[in-house]
């Protein structure tokens, strides 16, 4: 590997002229209260926070960026912090997913446009990984993801909660009448004790996850807690490694090859992931250049047993277990005949290099594989006559009896419409019924908000019903759980055949033949679709403006188009 010298660094365009932009570029460093020595002909390494008061799994963000830029400084480079729009799932409304796109263009044009070399990318809460890795893939320059890490477990009387599942199941409780409003406050106070990402299997815990295996972060830093002083190290190590990185130039796209996000996508099912990993990994694979496709995962799932015993896939544990059972360099390890272990990583290790030494040691946590908490299919990929681009649904999660279903559809057309009626006493509605949500897409959301684990209606919670089979064309949480069919694509509201189900419909659901399907005929659907409106678009101005017009369905991984690496010609860096 050639090394990169001082003269050839980009930041050098900025600072090493002798001329009047250079002058003034110098003279405003010096206004700063630095000498050209402390910077001129170092990496400049520009580390992304995405650090605010409402990102709560990020209120570490503050102290920890300090020890990334003792990290750089150690290794001789030039650190400057570069703030980003925080995108806290807990807080944004109407859903995150509307501005995961908004962190990954201002990442790129935060980098493009300024004098960095590298970059150090803080993020975790769930579409700030996607969002950061996508716009510094586009960026081009070297980076390294520095994961939040996952929280505390949760508490309450004893008990373990996991955040989002539990409070989902209890909510259900609540609602049936079995917790009183002193016990769910309670819940409220116990359930999210530490700064760091939801500690279940959601997004979040899944998106770092992949993120590591894909080789962009240092190897397994991905399951250190938040509030371990291992995540102090980690992130000065951090550091340390982007300023190496600058000098060989370890660029994106060299780490992220194919064979990569193979890697990311077996991680992913060994995790019994999240199915917003689908879309994101998918957006992430086309900005590094490569067609990864819903077929791709279907094809990994039928392969890749579920070994992490992590709630809402597992029964028992969180992620703070599943550091301490090795973490991800211990299931790595038990992946070994899936993985491409030649692949390299951040370290500038191979993986064959970094999981030398690797364990488990706790084998209920991170399972073998013959002794798998489930033996394929941590996410199915479905099509039909309702989703002919494809849809998919998290099996692990669901109730065994749903592989095969069949009922009677009970469709809403809005969620606030489901909202309102769900409840009702008088509910048309049994355990066989599947419960239908549409203009819940992309664009229908827009922004494709995370209601797709339709609540039960409260008439069958009293009688005890847990699961039912749902269909939407949103996402759901990562944490959420049950017979949810999402993503389906074309969604309804660009007038997909989901727009043309009507309450009575019969569904046919069958998981291992991966069909979804109305029996409705041909000839009828094409009636239906003459006689269908096309909606109007919510948003009239803005940035909401710009996301209806350029988002891409979730097959496509929801990149808008003109950011996709195929669209257009390359961007030049910017004249000095
Ligand atoms: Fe931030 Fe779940 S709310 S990761
Ligand atoms: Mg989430």
């Amino acid at each position: 590997m050639t090394r990169k010298k001082p003269e050839d660094l980009r930041s050098a365009r900025w600072f090493a002229p002798d001329d009047l932009r250079s002058f003034g570029h110098r003279s405003r460093m010096n206004q700063m209260g630095y000498d050209v020595a402390e910077f001129a002909g170092k990496p400049v390494i520009g580390i992304v926070n995405t650090w605010s008061d409402f990102a709560q799994c990020h209120a570490h963000f503050k102290q920890r960026v300090e020890d990334v830029k003792r990290g750089v400084l150690q290794a001789g480079g030039f650190p400057v912090e570069l703030p980003a729009i925080s995108v806290s799932e807990s807080t944004v409304k109407p859903t995150s997913m509307l501005y995961r796109n908004f962190l990954a263009m201002e990442t790129e044009e935060i980098i493009r446009s300024q004098p960095v070399d590298g970059v150090v990318l803080m993020g975790g809460c769930d579409k700030t990984t996607p969002g950061l890795i996508l716009g510094a893939t586009s960026a081009g320059v070297p980076a390294i993801f520095m994961p939040a890490g996952p929280m505390l477990r949760g508490n309450w009387r004893g008990k373990v909660l996991g955040s989002g599942s539990d409070a989902w199941k209890y909510w259900d409780e609540r609602r049936a009448g079995n917790i009183d409003a002193k016990a769910w406050n309670e819940m409220q106070e116990g359930i999210a004790r530490s700064y760091g990402v939801c500690m279940t299997m959601g997004t979040a815990a899944t998106m770092t996850g992949i993120t590591d295996a894909i080789g962009m972060s240092l190897p397994g830093s991905s399951s250190i807690p938040a509030a371990d002083s291992t995540h102090l190290r980690m992130a000065a190590a951090c550091g340390r490694r982007i300023v190496e990185m600058v000098w060989d130039d370890l660029t994106p796209t060299k780490i992220m090859t194919r064979q990569a996000f193979h890697n990311g996508i077996v991680v992913a099912m060994a995790m019994g992931c999240s199915t917003n990993a689908v879309i994101h990994l998918i957006a992430m694979a086309r900005r590094a250049g490569h067609d990864i496709s819903l077929d791709d995962f279907d094809a990994a799932s039928r392969k890749v047993p579920v070994i992490a015993n992590i709630r809402p896939s597992g029964d028992k544990y969180l992620m703070e277990d599943f550091y301490y059972a090795g973490g991800m360099l211990g299931l790595m390890s038990r992946l070994r005949e899936w993985l491409d272990l030649t692949q390299i990583n951040a370290a500038g290790e191979t993986w064959e290099q970094s999981l030398a030494g690797a364990q488990v040691y706790d084998d209920d946590v991170i399972r073998t594989p013959e002794n798998a908490i489930y033996k394929e299919g941590a996410l199915a990929v479905l099509r039909g006559n309702i989703s002919p681009n494809g849809c998919v649904i998290k099996p692990s999660a669901a109730a065994a009896k749903f592989q095969r279903h069949s009922g009677p559809a009970l469709v809403y057309d809005s969620y606030e419409e489901m909202k309102k009626n769900i409840d009702r006493d008088d509910l048309d509605v049994t355990e066989d019924t599947v419960l239908i949500l549409r203009n819940a897409g992309p664009l229908g959301g827009p922004g494709m908000p995370e209601w797709g684990m339709l609540p039960i209606p409260k008439k069958l919670v009293k009688q005890g019903v847990r699961d039912m089979v749902r269909i939407s064309d949103a996402r759901m949480s990562g944490t959420s759980y049950g017979a949810c069919i999402l993503h389906v694509s074309p969604e309804s509201f660009v007038g997909g055949p989901l727009a043309l189900v009507r309450t009575g419909d019969i569904i046919d659901l069958d998981i291992p033949n991966r069909t979804l399907n109305m029996r409705v005929s041909d000839e009828e659907l094409a009636a239906r679709k003459a006689a269908w409106k096309k909606p109007e678009v919510k948003y009239e101005r803005g940035y909401g403006w710009m996301f209806s017009r350029h988002i891409a369905q979730a097959e496509h991984g929801c990149d808008f188009d003109f950011l996709q690496t195929d669209f257009g010609g390359p961007v030049p860096e910017p004249a000095i």
